[in-house]
């Protein structure tokens, strides 16, 4: 039994007084919500809102929740390392709990060479740990990006991020230079020939890049393009560094998605699901001798290593594990596959389902009339009570990423939903009351 339920209007009259409520204290520079809903209350894969309704969640907080909410384990953990020692500003004294996950980063982090890990609070912090080691390791300035790509909000991090958008006005410095990311093999030779001109100039400390772009649209390139790129980053002395955020700690059906592409990056960042959103957490793993380059204090922070944190994470880490998990994510990933292409051979708007384990993306876009799907359908599935995001410039892809816990019911559960949301768009029976309430409340990343 999926216990999914939807008592109101999505959003609901109490979701939206507490949406404005926010609006009247918090910036808007934080808020991109995607259908208007306050979430109150989850349970293992289950979000429930504040007017009540219950939805299956395929959007994990933004690929962090993996081995699902309200878990008594879990907060047992933080609760005992609290009572212990709830804070000690690691950078002054160090806590076992720290020291025991960075090796655990260390060992399931790929490549057989001397590590060391950064430790910090969100995603961005890691990006900015992997760009100043790279400018002290090479004494350059350079860094290269791609258009698409999503590295954070930080000061380097958001240099790198090619959501042009998100720089509007922030003085950014010229020494980040953006490529085009390939969808295809004669745009990875285009590409791949771009960069080859920018490294050969000498000034490029290091390339940053996802290895499926996340927040652009779950965008995969042509296989043999993330090898060759690698290739050529080495072969000019610069930096490989690989942005595990969205994509790490199992939910690509690898520890690291960068393990699929064969890759072994010098500097991996992660953050999100490292302690499945228990606690803010992110980390920097870097070849040992680049990141022996900074110098005292030159990356440190009040919480980073925080104990119970620390703690929490290598907890999230022995659940998947032990609960086999990332087998799973291969499982589960391959049966959202098969149930969605069946729409993609269907339908001409169900343009492509891509991605890897449940690292998973599904664009539709309506030809006929230029219109991007991705948020009007997944507003659609909200209204049926499965809860995923959407994303891609247009907000033109769904953005599939539930906890790598889901079931295989659950799964099918999705998967119908979205075939109900596709059948409606396709017989003309799809609300028009649900078109002007995406237009009114769904926000998202989209900058188009
Ligand atoms: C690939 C990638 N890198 C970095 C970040 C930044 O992480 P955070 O928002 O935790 O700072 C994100 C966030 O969405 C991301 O998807």
């Amino acid at each position: 039994m999926i216990p999914v339920k939807i008592k109101s209007t999505i959003p609901g009259p109490k979701s939206q007084e507490i949406v404005t409520r926010a609006m009247e204290v918090i910036a808007k520079a934080q808020y991109a919500g995607l259908f208007g809903i306050a979430v109150t209350a989850g349970k293992d894969a289950y979000l429930t809102d504040a007017d009540g309704n219950t939805f299956l969640d395929f959007l994990a907080g933004a690929s962090a929740v993996s081995v699902g909410y309200g878990r008594q384990d879990i907060i047992d953990v933080y609760a005992r390392t609290a009572q212990k020692i709830q804070h000690s500003c690691f950078p002054y004294s160090p806590n076992e709990e720290a020291i025991q996950f960075a090796n655990k980063l260390i060992q399931v982090t790929p490549g057989d060479f001397d590590k060391r890990v950064l430790l910090g609070m969100t995603g961005s912090d890691g990006v900015d740990a992997a760009i100043k080691i790279a400018r002290r390791y090479t004494s350059r300035p350079g860094i290269i990006s791609f258009r698409g790509g999503y590295h954070g909000v930080t000061g380097f991090s958001l240099s790198a991020n090619g959501f042009s958008g998100l720089q509007k006005g922030l003085f950014i410095s010229s020494d980040f230079v953006m490529a085009d990311f390939p969808r295809t093999e004669q745009a990875a030779e285009t590409t791949l020939a771009a960069v080859e001109a920018l490294l050969k100039e000498g000034n490029y400390a290091a390339l940053i890049t996802e290895c499926i772009q996340g927040d652009g649209g779950n965008v995969v390139p042509p296989p043999g393009f993330h090898k060759q790129l690698a290739e050529l980053v080495h072969h000019y002395g610069s930096v490989h560094i690989i942005d595990e955020v969205q994509s790490g700690v199992g939910r690509s059906g690898a520890w690291w998605e960068c393990q699929t592409y064969d890759l072994v990056p010098d500097i991996l960042c992660c953050g999100k699901a490292i302690t499945s959103g228990y606690v803010p957490m992110s980390a920097c793993i870097a070849r040992a001798e680049m990141a022996q380059t900074l110098d005292k204090a030159q990356h440190l922070f009040t919480y980073s290593g925080h104990p119970p944190s620390a703690a929490v994470a290598m907890k999230v880490f022995d659940i998947i594990e032990k609960d086999h998990l990332i087998q799973n994510a291969v499982e589960r990933g391959e049966q959202m596959r098969a149930g969605l292409q069946k729409l993609v051979d269907r339908y001409a708007f169900a343009k492509e389902v891509r991605g890897r384990g449940l690292h998973m993306g599904f664009e539709v876009y309506d030809d006929r009339t230029n219109t991007p799907l991705g948020g009007l359908f997944a507003f659609r599935c909200a209204e049926k009570g499965l809860y995923p995001g959407y994303f891609g410039s247009k907000n033109e892809v769904m953005r599939l990423h539930p906890p790598l816990i889901v079931n295989k019911e659950e799964m099918q559960f999705a998967v119908d939903q979205i075939t109900e949301v596709c059948e409606e768009w396709d017989t003309g029976t799809f609300p028009q009351q649900t078109i002007q309430n995406y237009r009114q409340f769904g926000v998202g990343l989209g900058t188009d």
